[in-house]
C-alpha cells in the first residue's frame, strides 16, 4: 500500500506528477470538502503538504495518528502550530534557500517602485494625463545615500542588503544575534531598534512572524520613523498595524511603502486602495518559476527522507530543541 499524503493545494504540475507516481495522493483543493474533512474521512495519513494560507493548528494535527511530517511550502511556518506538532512526535519542515533571491528581488522592485513611484506613473499615463514632459513631474526619492534599516539579518535581511548595496545605499540592521563578520565584511552598521527606526530611510523587515513582533509597526513606530522614509513589508503582515500605516501613508508622514503581505490577508485596508503612495502586490515574494519549483523539490525531498527513515533536511529550527 501506498503512504497517504494530503496535498492541500495544487502547486507545480512536475512536483503533484511524481507524488501521484509515488504515493496515495489526495488533493483537497477542488474536491469541494476541507482540509479537516479530508483528514477525518483518511485518518491514515502520513504527510500533509501546506501551504502558508493553510491553519495547521491542533485540531488539524491531531485527526491522524499517522501524521509524520507537516511540510510548508514556504519559508514562513507561522500558519502551523509547530510547537504543538513537534511535541507530538511530527516533524515539520519549510522551503529555505531557493526562495531569498526571489524575495530579495522583489523586495528592490518595491523600494524601486516606491521610490521612482513607478505605478502611479504607469497610471498617470493610462489614464492620458501625460501631456508633456515637466521639471517637476513625478519626482522621486534618489537611492543613493539613503540608509536602508534592515530588521533580521538573515538570508533575506541579508540578499536584500547586498542588493540595495549596489545603488549606493547604506545598510543598517538590527537582530536578536549580531553578526560582526557581516559587519565587517560589508560595512554594515548595527544599531538598536529603536535607533535604527528613527534613523533609517527606508525600513524593510525580514523576521519570521510571531507573537513577540506582533503590531511591531504601530501608531508609535511609524510616528518615530524619519519624516518621508518608506516602509517596506515582505514578511508577513501581522507585524504591522495596516490602519497605523495607512495613517502615516495619508498624512504623507511617510513617502511611501510597498507591501507584499497584509494584516488580514488576502484583505486590503480599503483606504490603501485608494492611496497613490502605496504599491501592493498579492503575496508574490516567492513566486519566480525557479523559486517555486525549487520550493515544491524540498517539499518532495523531505517526505521521501521521512519514508526512509531519515530525519528530514529542512526541519525548522525549532526541532532543534527537541534534538539537543
Ligand atoms: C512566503 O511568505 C514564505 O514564507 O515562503
Ligand atoms: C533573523 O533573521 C534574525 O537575524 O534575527
Amino acid at each position: 500500500m501506498k503512504n497517504k499524503i494530503i496535498l492541500t493545494k495544487i502547486f507545480q504540475k512536475e512536483a503533484v506528477d511524481i507524488l501521484k507516481k509515488d504515493y496515495d495522493l489526495i488533493i483537497v483543493e477542488g474536491s469541494g470538502k476541507d482540509l479537516k474533512t479530508t483528514l477525518k474521512n483518511n485518518p491514515d495519513t502520513e504527510v500533509i503538504i501546506s501551504f502558508l494560507s493553510d491553519k495547521i493548528d491542533r485540531d488539524i494535527i491531531e485527526i491522524s495518528d499517522n501524521l509524520k511530517i507537516i511540510s510548508n511550502y514556504a519559508v514562513g511556518y507561522n500558519n502551523i502550530d509547530f510547537i504543538f506538532a513537534r511535541d507530538s512526535g511530527i516533524f515539520v519542515t519549510n522551503t529555505p534557500d531557493v526562495l531569498t533571491a526571489a524575495t530579495a528581488d522583489l523586495t528592490m522592485a518595491l523600494i524601486l517602485g516606491v521610490s521612482r513611484r513607478i505605478v502611479e506613473s504607469d497610471k498617470y499615463m493610462r489614464s492620458g494625463k501625460f501631456k508633456g514632459w515637466g521639471a517637476n513631474l513625478l519626482l522621486g526619492r534618489e537611492l543613493g545615500g539613503l540608509t536602508l534599516g534592515i530588521i533580521g539579518l538573515g538570508k533575506i535581511g541579508l540578499a536584500t542588503a547586498l542588493r540595495a548595496r549596489a545603488f549606493g545605499i547604506n545598510i543598517a540592521y538590527y537582530s536578536n544575534n549580531r553578526k560582526p563578520d557581516l559587519e565587517k565584511k560589508f560595512n554594515f552598521e548595527y544599531m538598536e531598534l529603536e535607533e535604527l527606526i528613527k534613523n533609517s530611510d527606508i525600513i524593510s523587515p525580514h523576521i519570521p512572524y510571531s507573537d513577540d513582533v506582533h503590531h511591531l509597526f504601530n501608531k508609535n513606530t511609524f510616528e518615530k520613523m524619519k519624516d518621508n522614509a518608506i516602509f517596506i513589508n515582505v514578511s508577513r503582515g501581522g507585524i504591522m498595524n495596516e490602519s497605523h500605516l495607512a495613517d502615516a501613508l495619508e498624512s504623507k508622514k511617510l513617502f511611501g511603502a510597498g507591501l507584499d503581505v497584509f494584516e488580514f490577508e488576502p484583505r486590503v485596508n480599503d483606504r490603501l486602495n485608494k492611496l497613490d503612495n502605496v504599491i501592493m502586490v498579492p503575496h508574490i515574494g516567492s513566486a519566480t518559476y525557479t523559486a517555486r519549483l525549487g520550493m515544491a523539490n524540498i517539499v518532495i525531498k523531505n517526505i521521501k527522507q521521512v519514508f526512509s527513515g531519515k530525519v528530514p533536511e529542512n526541519l525548522i529550527p525549532e526541532h532543534n530543541v527537541l534534538k539537543s
